[in-house]
């Protein structure tokens, strides 16, 4: 009987081999999906395997993760309750297509996760799973064993003479890939504190540490796509590591949310995208010069969907899908050049341009052309205010009666 094992290399996932193997007799395929977490990936496999896997697979999908999942949540704006860019959560789904992958490929009877009870992860990894390869068990073994904390973890290791590299050291509990970094945890767990920063960030810098001089970029998009940077044809994978640290130095895109989980708590966290607020902002300024009115305001509620499918784990279902139908429908004349500037963690536009821009200066100018008739305004306001005036004239004979 086999088990695939998501796998970190961490404390969590050390434990959970043996414990694996232990109670239920299992051989441990383990499977470290990389999606730019950016750990040092050398010696894991001699890890997985003294802790007693028979097997670690190591999946490169950072090319896949930003092409088929970022960019797909970029195009359609979403944003998890007006802050959060869904890093997390953007990942969750094609780390468990690969466990699943993998798991069908070795004939594993079941697919096995580090999350807890208490978080959104549990629930994107197993729906993913559901909706990929319903006949597989999933175990998660913080929601059967009785380890409760981190020094419980140390002592199960201490116990069976597991190796691990990992002190009693109290840190974030923390999830990294290349679009962000989040941080959870200790201190930040009283909304009232102010996080301190500067222990904090990994990716990036506090507004006062950015250079005093600005940075200028400029980016080119097609169809919704990212395609330059600065002018020089790039990946959407190698645009987003360079805005990265563009984006870090300059102290942007530092998010502090208490956000709804979706088993019902509320929870408080620390985000750093740098890149990703970078491109979520070019984006979005060429959509306000490509997009007719109607469309850009469907857009936006479409956003918000989108964002809660992502956030609960809903990647690989019909309405995700059919809603990123829409989104790629509307990108068709996203297509154009953004300049920013940028500066100690704000985000400036430095003007667009795009051949399917809907701005008509003869129209818009101040200076009266051909197309735009003065007149005409009238005529519209008289029909646009009817009923208002309506309205009016019957509240007032109300009054008077
Ligand atoms: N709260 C964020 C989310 O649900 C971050 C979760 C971080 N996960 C973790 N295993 N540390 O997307
Ligand atoms: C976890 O509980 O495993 C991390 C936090 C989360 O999933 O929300």
């Amino acid at each position: 009987k086999k088990v695939v094992l998501a796998y970190s290399g961490g404390l969590d996932t050390t434990v959970i081999i043996h414990w694996l193997k232990q109670n239920y007799d299992y051989e441990v395929i383990a499977v470290c999906v990389d999606v730019g977490q950016g750990k040092e990936l050398d010696g894991l496999e001699e890890r997985a395997l003294s802790s007693g896997a028979s097997k670690l697979y190591i999946e490169n999908v950072v090319e896949d993760f930003v092409d088929e999942y970022v960019i797909e949540t970029v195009k359609s704006g979403a944003i998890y309750e007006g802050k959060y860019l869904l890093g997390t959560s953007m990942a969750r789904p094609i780390i468990s297509k690969k466990l699943v992958e993998i798991a069908l490929k070795e004939g594993a009877e079941a697919i096995c996760h580090g999350a807890t009870g208490k978080g959104n992860d549990q629930v994107r990894f197993e729906l993913s799973i559901k909706a990929l390869a319903p006949q597989l068990k999933i175990i998660a073994p913080w929601r059967i064993w009785d380890i409760s904390s981190r020094e419980d973890a140390l002592d199960y290791c201490a116990k069976y003479n597991l190796e691990v590299p990992m002190k009693k050291d109290n840190s974030y509990s923390r999830d990294r890939n290349l679009w962000h970094i989040s941080h959870e945890g200790l201190d930040l767990e009283l909304p009232e504190n102010e996080p301190n920063y500067d222990s904090l960030l990994q990716m990036s810098v506090t507004p006062e540490k950015a250079p005093d001089e600005p940075t200028y970029i400029e980016m080119e998009f097609n169809k919704g796509t990212p395609v330059k940077l600065n002018d020089v044809s790039m990946s959407c994978t190698s645009i987003l590591t360079k805005l990265n640290k563009i984006g870090g130095k300059n102290g942007i895109g530092v998010i502090d949310i208490v956000e709804n989980r979706i088993v019902g708590m509320k929870s408080r966290g620390v985000y750093e995208t740098p890149g990703g607020t970078i491109l979520y902002y070019a984006h979005r300024e060429l959509e306000y010069l490509c997009l007719d009115k109607q469309t850009l305001s469907y857009k936006d509620t479409v956003s918000v969907k989108f964002a809660e499918l992502v956030y609960s784990g809903e990647w690989f279902t019909p309405l995700r899908e059919a809603l990123s139908a829409f989104v790629n429908s509307t990108q068709e004349t996203v297509t154009g050049k953004v300049k920013l500037k940028l500066y100690k963690g704000n985000i400036t536009p430095a003007g667009a341009e795009s051949p399917y821009s809907l701005y008509n200066e003869s129209i818009a100018s101040f200076t009266t052309g051909e197309l735009y008739n003065h007149k005409d305004a009238e005529g519209f306001i008289n029909l646009f205010g009817l009923p208002l005036k309506v309205r009016a004239m019957m509240l007032n004979n109300n009054k008077t009666n």
